[in-house]
């Protein structure tokens, strides 16, 4: 399946997510390298529905795709240095669930997902299908954003260095 058709079945289930107040924020906000918290979001999102066709998973595509959208809904920065960002990585899956459940109608799977998509991080695990393939898309999604971050940032100093070794002031 295709990525244009994964954006079809984004838009089908969750075109309310995305044209939400908390999005606007999240557009703002960046949450691995260059990525904002709603391009993570979308990736992960995708990631999910590649996940479960990969391995012909039976799943609810709706609560899979809702709760993958909501999953970071916290609505901050959290890059910013301040005691409680300290603690982000464990307070954020609550304070994500808090926001959702004042905008949107959350069923079961999708408050799970939501709150336990940072597992092992936090210790109670998932407990539906749909929570554990966000744990899983999750965690590879981030790790691509910050290599492929890492990636950029070195590329760019390496083109720098070698603009200098040319004799040219960078
Ligand atoms: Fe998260
Ligand atoms: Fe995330």
């Amino acid at each position: 399946m295709s990525k244009v058709r994964f954006h079809d079945i984004i838009k089908k289930h969750g075109a309310d997510i995305l044209d939400s107040d908390g999005m606007k924020i999240e557009k703002n906000c960046i949450q691995h390298g260059t990525f904002s918290v709603y391009d993570h979001s979308l990736y992960v999102t995708s990631m999910c529905l590649r996940i479960s066709k990969k391995l012909k998973l039976k799943v609810d595509e709706k609560a899979l795709v809702r709760g993958a959208l909501l999953h970071d809904y916290f609505l901050y920065d959290w890059h910013e240095p301040t005691k409680a960002n300290r603690i982000h990585g464990f307070t954020h899956p609550g304070i994500a669930l808090n926001n959702a459940e004042k905008v949107f109608h959350l069923g079961k799977i999708e408050k799970n997902m939501i709150k336990r998509h940072m597992f092992p991080l936090t210790p109670v695990p998932p407990k539906y299908r749909e929570s554990v393939i966000l744990c899983v898309a999750d965690k590879i999604c981030a790790t691509k954003e910050t290599v492929g971050g890492f990636k950029t940032k070195l590329m760019k100093k390496m083109a720098k260095n070698k603009y200098r070794r040319n004799g040219n002031d960078a």
